[in-house]
């Protein structure tokens, strides 16, 4: 699908919702960004990388739809809660938050320093927890919010040489229940998804075609997803049809790992 017809989609579930989505520069966080701008949300396209992010949301305003790009470390509380504040402040509401921006380390466990695991957990874990304190109060004021943490089938089955990853995407499995939990008589539903292998501009850079056909031939599916099939799963678990699923971990792999 191209990006301007995905941008366009049809459906409206979120007419009047405000969104943020993290790492949305690129990837799936932009194919998110893109499918809540598509459904009618004005959405908050937040990245450390300005121009990414303003690509973004330029793919989002020629399709019709509206957002702002946000340049934030997600690692930065001061910034996050600066820009999420202002976000919150101008639009009078955030509905819906996407923990989605990533990196990763990769190396053998042995050679892997301190380092290593901080860089990752300060992205994966800090950045969610950093939103999830700016948006929570915002979301539980009102009484209605929803958040998703994009995890990771890694998170759950583990892989080699990609120890920091993997715990951290586990984590977050740690963070969605708990916050399912501790929020759930507030109005404010917390949900994970787990993608498998995506076909990302970092995926296509990184990852040797050989490891991706290994992929496919143990994925019941025989492919790899498209940014897309992630985006459409998100959308679902922040929309109305989903009012009675909390602390669910949602698996998008095409049946690897199941
Ligand atoms: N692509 C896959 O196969 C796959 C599979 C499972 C899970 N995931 C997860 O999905 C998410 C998106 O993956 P992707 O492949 O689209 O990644 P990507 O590398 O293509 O995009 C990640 C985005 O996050 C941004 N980002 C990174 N660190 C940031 C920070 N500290 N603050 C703000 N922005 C930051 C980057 O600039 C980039 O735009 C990640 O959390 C990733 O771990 C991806």
């Amino acid at each position: 699908m191209s990006e301007k017809k995905r941008a366009g989609f049809l459906y409206k579930r979120f007419e009047g919702k405000v969104g943020l989505v993290t790492g949305a520069g690129q990837g799936i966080g932009r194919a998110i960004a893109m499918r809540l701008a598509g459904e009618g949300a004005f959405v908050g396209v937040l990245d450390w990388n300005p121009d990414t992010a303003g690509e973004t949301v330029e793919i989002i305003r020629s399709a019709g739809g509206s957002g702002i790009a946000l340049q934030a470390d997600v690692s930065q509380s001061v910034q996050v809660k600066e820009r999420i504040d202002k976000l919150a402040t101008d639009q009078g509401q955030i509905d819906f938050l996407v923990n989605n921006a990533g990196l990763d380390r990769p190396g053998g466990f042995l050679k892997l320093t301190e380092m290593s695991f901080l860089d990752v957990f300060k992205v994966h874990i800090l950045g969610a927890v950093n939103c999830c304190l700016a948006c929570a109060p915002v979301m539980i004021s009102v009484g209605d919010g929803r958040i998703v943490n994009i995890s990771s089938i890694y998170g759950k089955v583990g892989t080699k040489g990609e120890s920091p990853y993997c715990t951290a995407k586990a984590g977050l499995v740690g963070l969605t229940k708990s916050l399912a939990r501790e929020f759930g008589a507030k109005g404010v539903r917390v949900n994970a998804v787990m993608p498998g292998l995506t076909a990302t501009p970092t995926i296509k850079e990184m990852m040797h075609p050989k490891y991706q056909e290994a992929f496919v031939r143990e994925t019941p599916l025989s492919r790899i997803a498209d940014p897309d099939e992630i985006a459409a799963p998100v959308a679902f678990l922040l929309s109305d049809e989903a009012s009675f699923i909390t602390g669910a971990i949602l698996e998008v792999t095409g049946g690897w790992g199941m």
